[in-house]
C-alpha cells in the first residue's frame, strides 16, 4: 500500500468515525444507544454478527443488552459472569483483542455458540472505558470478507469504542437523572395526596389514566413520558390551601370555592420557578388549566375549546373521573359506569369528545376494572 492509499484509508477511517460519533449523540435513550453503538460498530468494520456487554450496576456481571447477526435472539440477555470468557479479559485488561481462529485461543468460551448454533471464527473484542470506568465489552464476530479481523479493523474498533463509551456514559447519567426527577416528583406527588385521606393515591390514578389516554389518542412516546409527570403534579398547588378547607364536608361558601380554585394558579408558580424553566412549561400549564372546561365554564381563565393546553384538556378528564368514582368527604362516589357515563353525557361540552372516547374505549378494555388495566405500549413508569 503505498502513501496516498494510506492517507485515502485514513480519511476513510476518520469520516467513518465521524458519521458513527455523530449519529451515537443523536439519541440519549438507552436501549436505542445501545442498538446504534453496535450497528454502527458492525457497519463500519464489517462483521456479521455483534453483542453489546454492559456490566450490572453491582459490578459482577456482563450482560448482552444488544445483539445483532444470526444468533441474536439467543444472545440477547444472556450473562457473563464476572471473570469468564474474553469479554471480561478484555474489560479488566482495558487491552483490545483480535483473534483469527477462535477454535484454538485459550479464553475462548465456546458455550454460547453451542446454545445459539451460531459458528465463531474471527472475532474482535474491545472494552468501553470511560473515565476509568469499566461500562462493557463490544464483540465483532466474523470478518465479513471472511479473512479475519486486521489490525486497521482494529485501530478502527479502539476509536469508535471511545466515542461509544462516551454517548453511552452521557445516556446513562441522563437515564438516572430521569429516574431520579420521576422518583422525586412521584414522592412529591405521594406526600401531596397523604395530606387528605379521600384523595390517598388520587395524583398517581390521574397521571396514569392520563398516560393510558395519551397511549390511546397516539400521541409520541416523549408527549405521553411528559405528560405523566404533569399529571402527577397537577394539584401540586393543594400545598398552599389549609387543611381544613381542603377536607371540609359538605357544601363551601362562594368564597371558600374561590380559595379552594386558586390552587390551580399556586401550582403553576410552584412549578414555574423550577428549573429548567423550559422543561417545567408542560406542567405549568397543566396545572394551571386543568380544572377550565371547554365550553369556557371552568378556571382560572374560563378558556374555550383548544385555548386550553392539550396536557390540560387529557388530565382534566381523568382527574374529573377519578374524583367522581373515589369517595370523598362530599359524596360517596359512582361506580366506574357512572363516572363513564357522566364523561359521556358532558362529551364535547365541558369535555374534549376524543379524550371522552379514550377514556371510554380504556374502561371497555378492562370491563371497567382500571386496577386490571394493561397498557399496550411500552413505558417505564
Ligand atoms: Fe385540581
Amino acid at each position: 500500500m503505498n502513501d496516498i492509499q494510506q492517507l485515502e484509508q485514513r480519511i476513510q477511517e476518520l469520516i467513518a468515525l465521524w458519521d458513527a460519533a455523530k449519529d451515537l449523540n443523536s439519541h440519549l435513550e438507552l436501549d436505542k444507544v445501545f442498538d446504534h453503538i453496535l450497528q454502527q460498530m458492525m457497519h463500519v468494520i464489517g462483521a456479521e454478527a455483534g453483542t453489546l456487554w454492559i456490566v450490572d450496576a453491582e459490578g459482577q456481571e456482563l450482560q448482552a443488552v444488544s445483539a445483532f447477526g444470526p444468533a441474536a435472539a439467543e444472545i440477547l440477555d444472556v450473562t457473563m459472569p464476572q471473570g469468564q470468557g474474553i469479554v471480561w479479559k478484555v474489560l479488566e485488561t482495558g487491552q483490545a483483542e483480535r483473534i483469527g481462529d477462535v477454535s484454538t485461543h485459550a479464553d475462548w468460551n465456546g458455550r454460547i455458540d453451542r446454545e445459539s448454533g451460531f459458528h465463531t471464527s474471527s472475532l474482535m473484542t474491545v472494552p468501553l472505558i470511560i473515565k476509568g470506568q469499566s461500562l462493557g465489552s463490544l464483540q465483532l464476530l466474523n470478518k465479513r470478507d471472511g479473512e479475519g479481523f486486521t489490525e486497521q479493523d482494529l485501530r478502527l474498533a479502539e476509536a469508535l469504542a471511545h466515542q461509544s463509551a462516551l454517548a453511552l456514559h452521557n445516556s446513562q447519567m441522563y437515564d438516572e437523572l430521569n429516574r431520579m426527577l420521576l422518583s422525586m416528583i412521584r414522592t412529591l406527588a405521594t406526600v401531596l395526596d397523604a395530606r387528605d385521606p379521600y384523595t390517598s393515591g388520587h395524583s398517581g390514578r390521574v397521571a396514569n389514566y392520563s398516560l393510558w389516554i395519551a397511549q390511546k389518542m397516539g400521541l409520541p412516546l416523549n408527549e405521553c413520558e411528559e405528560l405523566y409527570k404533569a399529571a402527577l403534579l397537577h394539584d401540586i398547588g393543594k400545598i398552599g390551601i389549609r387543611d381544613e378547607l381542603l377536607q371540609k364536608p359538605g357544601r363551601l361558601t362562594q368564597e371558600e370555592y374561590s380559595t379552594i380554585q386558586q390552587h390551580t394558579l399556586i401550582g403553576a408558580g410552584i412549578l414555574g420557578n423550577m428549573e429548567p424553566r423550559r422543561a417545567m412549561e408542560q406542567a405549568v400549564a397543566t396545572a394551571k388549566s386543568h380544572h377550565e372546561r371547554l365550553d369556557g365554564s371552568g378556571y382560572p381563565e374560563g378558556l374555550v375549546g383548544e385555548a386550553i393546553p392539550l396536557f390540560a384538556r387529557i388530565v382534566s378528564v381523568a382527574d374529573t373521573f377519578d374524583a367522581m368514582t373515589t369517595v370523598r368527604s362530599y359524596s360517596n362516589g359512582f361506580t366506574p359506569q357512572q363516572g363513564a357515563a357522566e364523561l359521556v353525557r358532558c362529551r364535547g361540552e365541558l369535555f374534549e369528545a376524543e379524550v371522552v372516547d379514550a377514556m371510554i374505549a380504556i374502561l371497555e378494555e378492562c370491563d371497567y376494572d382500571l386496577s386490571t388495566y394493561k397498557t399496550e405500549r411500552r413505558y417505564q413508569i
